[in-house]
């Protein structure tokens, strides 16, 4: 005997993403806005200035990739219970990537799922993190392993709150906005060439050309079977540089700038891209100081580490490589002897 659940319905998971000064909003339900002290001793007052809620509260969670954890999830929650949060309230990610990622995260799991908002305040999060709904935290066997697919109710994009942003960790953000031009759109990879990204006007038209391009991709593949991958240009190598460096060596941006010039460097090996395109790419790259060199101590070490990405599957890993600009290619059929002579070329 068989009994069939009849799930097979359309569910619209649409949500707006506002790119502009925030505005005031009433919400008409409780409130918990989640954030940490760096952004909060920034930005809370004005965030206050422009939110209310018939009740509103505010948890502060320790700064840092490495609270991005179920600890932190879990004291997330017990203010949840502690404030007796219902499936009405309404979660706020105030702050970067792992707030999002968090607050996300928590939100999917809180009886059930309960609706929540990003309100992104680094550059990275403003163009890539807070859209296209991948929650989750980390845990000892590695990044963002456990997590959902649960896209927010509404983005809200305010580039005010990148003018308290260090250096480096805006340079970071500009890796990903590279990224976007590189795999999807050749006239605004030239816009990135031809204009400032220290200037307010360019850096708000290069967010919202990135969400543009974000959202297109996700709308077309959410749960990321297909094109969604693309956006882990760079990644790949990332990831190595990442792990093989020590957390916290180089910030995300800057070994996903890395990770590009390397994955251009088999793109060209390969055919799919000229050397001047690879070396235009590094120009821009560096002209935010990105970092597009690295010595790989061991090929053969190096080359072993991408087994252990979540990307490999069936001891095979695919390569996101760009096809000239503007163009992408997901491959997953590349010789060892041509990926290794690519890392030598990175040996000093
Ligand atoms: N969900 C996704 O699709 C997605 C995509 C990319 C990255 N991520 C995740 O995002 C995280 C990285 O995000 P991130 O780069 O925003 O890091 P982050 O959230 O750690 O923020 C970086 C630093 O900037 C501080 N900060 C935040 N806003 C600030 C402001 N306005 N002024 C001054 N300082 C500010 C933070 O407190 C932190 O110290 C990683 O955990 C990564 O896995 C997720």
């Amino acid at each position: 005997m068989t009994v069939n659940i009849a799930l097979n319905r359309t569910i619209d998971n649409s949500y707006d993403v506002e790119i502009a000064p925030l505005s005031k909003i009433h919400f008409d339900t409780k409130v918990i806005v989640v954030t940490n002290p760096k952004v909060s001793g920034f930005h809370l007052k004005y965030l206050l200035e422009n939110i209310s809620a018939n009740e509103l509260y505010i948890v502060t969670v320790p700064d840092g990739e490495e609270f991005k954890n179920f600890s932190t999830v879990e004291n997330i929650l017990e203010n949840l219970f502690n404030h007796r949060l219902d499936r009405k309230s309404l979660l706020i990610a105030f702050g970067g990537g792992v707030i999002g990622d968090m607050t996300g995260f928590t939100a999917s799991i809180y009886q059930r799922g309960i609706d929540f908002i990003q309100i992104p305040t680094t550059l990275l999060s403003q163009v890539d993190a807070s859209v296209g709904g991948k929650t989750g935290i980390n845990n000892k066997y590695g990044k963002n392993l456990v997590g959902a697919f649960y896209q927010p109710k509404k983005v809200l994009i305010d580039s005010h709150f990148l003018s308290t942003l260090g250096e480096r960790e805006y340079s970071a953000g500009i890796a990903e906005i590279v990224k976007m031009a590189v795999t999807f759109d050749k006239d605004f990879f030239e816009y990135l060439e031809n204009n400032d990204l220290k200037k307010t006007e360019v850096i708000e038209y290069a967010i919202k050309r990135s969400v543009e391009i974000k959202a297109d991709v996700v709308a077309r593949d959410e749960k990321e079977n297909g094109i969604r991958a693309a956006l882990n240009y760079g990644h790949t190598f990332a990831h190595v540089i990442e792990k093989e460096s020590g957390y916290g060596t180089f910030l995300h941006g800057e070994a996903v700038s890395i990770g590009m010039v390397m994955a251009n460097e088999l793109s060209v090996k390969l055919g799919l891209m000229s050397d001047n395109e690879a070396l235009k790419i590094e120009k821009l790259l560096d002209t935010y100081n990105l970092p597009i060199n690295y010595d790989v101590k061991s090929v053969n070490i190096f080359y072993d580490a991408f087994f252990l990405d979540k990307k490999s599957s069936n001891g095979k890993i695919s390569f996101i490589l760009a096809k000239g600009i503007g163009d992408v290619e997901i491959k997953s059929d590349i010789a060892d002897e041509d990926i290794k002579s690519v890392l030598t070329i990175f040996r000093s």
